[in-house]
């Protein structure tokens, strides 16, 4: 379906569901029903707890499913259909995947970010110039890092050169499964960081993955909750943490303002929950309690 300005959304899932060992007796139903549409620049959460289906759009995003047609869209245009070039998918989706192991190719870090470019026919030159700056961005400067062997490095290093790897892909359309997983304190302040700026300095549809509301509520100004393999929620950040009450039901992280604001509640019933910051809740605790 068109938008009012008459483009189709970016991506769109009409009645995606997948069922994995389907006819044998180890189905596993992983998404009931999924309908979505992202529009070009949005930058969507797809929050739920563990379980709930989320990698498995990815890999409907990545088309690495066997996708039934009619199902997953990329611009209007069915992925599944005969004919369609995959390969344009994949110039036009980079997803980092839940996990990072699973995408590096090569032992050494310059290689594996100029594996995709020079995959797809990118000149020596250019190449370079995309690793060097994928790199850089990533807060792995090029000279220090492009000879250092994979291995060697942190869980949250080998994280980045995943995301570099994509970068340097300069899709359009940029998704990460779970990509604070693992990192401790420090290692997630310094790639949300990252992620915020890059999202603000590039023209890029984000989709982020997360069981962590906290999370994508720094990245995302819209979630789309799934539990069970539906939507459960789906619209502007704020909207959907208003529901907190249905939120507090599912095994995800809320954000520490909603949980504040939760507690809160005990005092001031009509306290709102749809909070994204502590200057938020402070500002509604000071209208009630009148001091500052
Ligand atoms: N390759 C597979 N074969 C069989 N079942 C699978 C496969 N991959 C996922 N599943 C099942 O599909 C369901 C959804 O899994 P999925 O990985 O999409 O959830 P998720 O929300 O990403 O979970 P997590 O937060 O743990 O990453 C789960 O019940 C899972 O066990
Ligand atoms: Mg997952």
């Amino acid at each position: 379906m068109a938008s009012s300005d008459g483009t189709p959304p970016i991506l769109e899932l009409r009645a995606f569901r997948y069922t994995y060992l389907e006819g044998t007796p180890r189905a596993v139903e992983a998404v009931r029903e999924v309908s979505l549409k992202i529009r070009r620049g949005e930058r969507v959460g797809i929050v739920g707890p563990t379980q709930s289906g989320k990698s498995t759009v990815v890999d409907a995003f990545a088309h690495l499913l066997r996708l039934k047609p009619g199902q997953v869209f990329y611009e209007g245009r069915d992925v599944a259909a005969p004919g369609y070039d995959r390969q344009e998918l994949r110039r036009r989706v980079g997803i980092v995947f839940q996990r990072p192991e699973s995408q590096i190719i090569e032992d050494v870090v310059g290689a594996d970010v100029a594996f995709g470019p020079t995959a797809a026919g990118l000149s020596a030159a250019e190449t370079r110039e995309r690793v060097e700056e994928s790199l850089n961005t990533l807060g792995l400067p090029y000279p220090d890092y492009r000879l250092r062997y994979v291995h060697a490095l942190s869980g949250g290093q080998r994280r980045r050169v995943a995301i570099a790897g994509v970068l340097a892909m300069r899709t359009p359309v940029l998704v990460l499964d779970e990509p604070m997983a693992g990192l401790d304190p420090r290692g997630r302040r310094e790639l949300l960081e990252l992620l915020v700026r890059l999202q603000r300095d590039r023209d890029l549809t984000l989709i982020v993955c997360s069981a962590s509301l906290t999370d994508a509520s720094l990245l995302c100004d819209r979630f789309v909750v799934l539990d069970r393999g539906s939507v459960v929620a789906d619209g502007p950040a704020r909207e959907v943490l208003g529901e907190s009450d249905r939120l507090a039901g599912l095994d995800i992280t809320l954000p520490e303002p909603v949980i504040a604001a939760r507690e809160l509640r005990k005092a001031f019933p009509d306290f709102p929950t749809e909070l994204l910051t502590e200057e938020e809740l402070e500002a509604e605790l000071v209208q009630r309690i009148g001091v500052s």
